[in-house]
């Protein structure tokens, strides 16, 4: 079973679904044509399909009739609010929508993996589950499929990113910490308005909710453990009506980014803390709330582990592989890990000859299409050697 050369054998068909999704994009929770797509894109391989009334995305199984162990391989399939601006012939006809994160390039890996799969379905045992996963972007598409219990027959799953700043076509199959958890906050400042020439008469929340943002940076350089990795963001600070008011309310909103599950469980407490005494000192009072979003992907699993790695260099050899920085972008596979054994990895996307060097989410993001049918290669072996273990 050599699915290397499957993959090659494979390689337009890949690049042209690539260029079909590309030019259809659409957004997180709106994924319906490109589902529709998808289901007869897998379902002309022979699949059989599940998709959902409510919820976009799509499941698809390869039974091989044989009794053994259910392998899942997922792919993202939303775009993004970008105005495209790569020129490609190919470029999004959804204007305003682009397919500026690779979930194009995912898509069309994976439909390259079911291809090569369904081709040696005699010599595996098991079964191969494809999820298509709606709403990535939005951190928690992953949620549905786990709670309608779609994952409950899994038992291991393989994720890849395609990533603009790690050099194409090499494969990052490195254990450990990946990508961060992500958790978001809210917290509302409250003082009292009055005469913006007499401050001592009131309680000034801009002044108040400004020492609140030093005292959350305080607590990341000054409190936490610096070698342990951690991000507290302030992206939206917002309050005040005229020049001459003092303002009696403020909204702060930010995002909180880690590895450690340790740290992640104190935070609260910790966060909270520092806005109530740092708003105290101006006379103000401050509510903090937190809303848990993802766990970080973390590639801890030993077998799983060992699979990757050996399924990569069996592919292109120890040439093929690469190293990436863990990140501090979270990604909602960690739900999927959560529950099931699994894997991320990365695949390379730039590529300078050929002008390929914006970073995801960029307007010009693109990624070297010679990296397709190496992902698609990876999660087939993947897949393979996961059953016939
Ligand atoms: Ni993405």
């Amino acid at each position: 079973m050599d699915i290397r050369a499957l993959a090659e054998k494979n390689r337009d068909y890949i690049i042209e679904r690539r260029r079909y999704y590309h030019q259809h994009p659409e957004l997180s929770f709106k994924e319906w044509e490109t589902t529709k797509t998808l289901k007869a894109d897998l379902e002309a391989m022979g699949m059989e399909t599940q998709t959902f009334e409510d919820y976009p995305g799509l499941i698809a199984t390869l039974d091989t009739g044989k009794p053994g162990r259910t392998i899942m391989l997922r792919s993202d399939i939303d775009a993004l609010p970008v105005v495209e601006g790569t020129g490609l012939e190919f470029c999004s006809v959804n204007e305003g929508v682009m397919h500026a994160c690779g979930h194009d390039a995912h898509m069309a890996m994976l439909l390259g993996a079911a291809k090569i799969l369904a081709e040696v379905k005699d010599e595996l045992c098991g079964k191969v589950k494809f999820i298509l996963q709606s709403g990535e972007e939005h951190a928690c598409g992953a949620k549905y499929y786990i709670e309608h219990g779609l994952l409950k027959d899994v038992d291991g799953i393989f994720g890849m990113h395609i990533w603009g700043t790690v050099d194409a076509p090499f494969i990052c199959v490195e254990p450990g910490k990946r990508m961060a958890s992500c958790d978001n906050f809210t917290i509302r400042v409250k003082g009292k308005q009055t005469h913006g020439s007499s401050p001592h008469l009131g309680h000034d929340a801009i002044v108040a909710a400004s020492n609140v943002v030093m005292g959350l940076q305080g607590f990341v350089s000054r409190k936490n453990d610096p070698t342990n990795p951690l991000v507290v963001s302030v992206g939206k600070f917002h309050g005040g009506n005229m020049y001459n008011i003092i303002c009696n309310d403020v909204e702060l909103v930010g995002t909180i980014r880690t590895y450690s599950r340790e740290l992640r469980k104190e935070l609260e407490t910790e966060l909270r803390t520092i806005a109530e005494h740092a708003a105290a000192v101006y006379g103000c009072t401050a509510e903090f709330e937190l809303s848990p979003m993802l766990p970080a992907v973390i590639n801890d699993n030993d077998e799983m582990n060992q699979i990757a790695m050996d399924a990569a260099v069996k592919l292109y050899g120890q040439e093929g592989l690469t190293h990436m920085d863990s990140l501090m972008g979270s990604e909602d596979f960690s739900l999927f890990m959560e529950q099931v054994p699994g894997f991320f990895a990365f695949i390379g996307a730039k590529n300078p000859d050929k002008g390929i060097i914006y970073s995801n989410h960029h307007e010009k993001f693109t990624v070297d299409e010679d990296s397709l049918e190496r992902g698609a290669a990876l999660a087939a072996q993947f897949a393979v050697d996961f059953l016939n273990k």
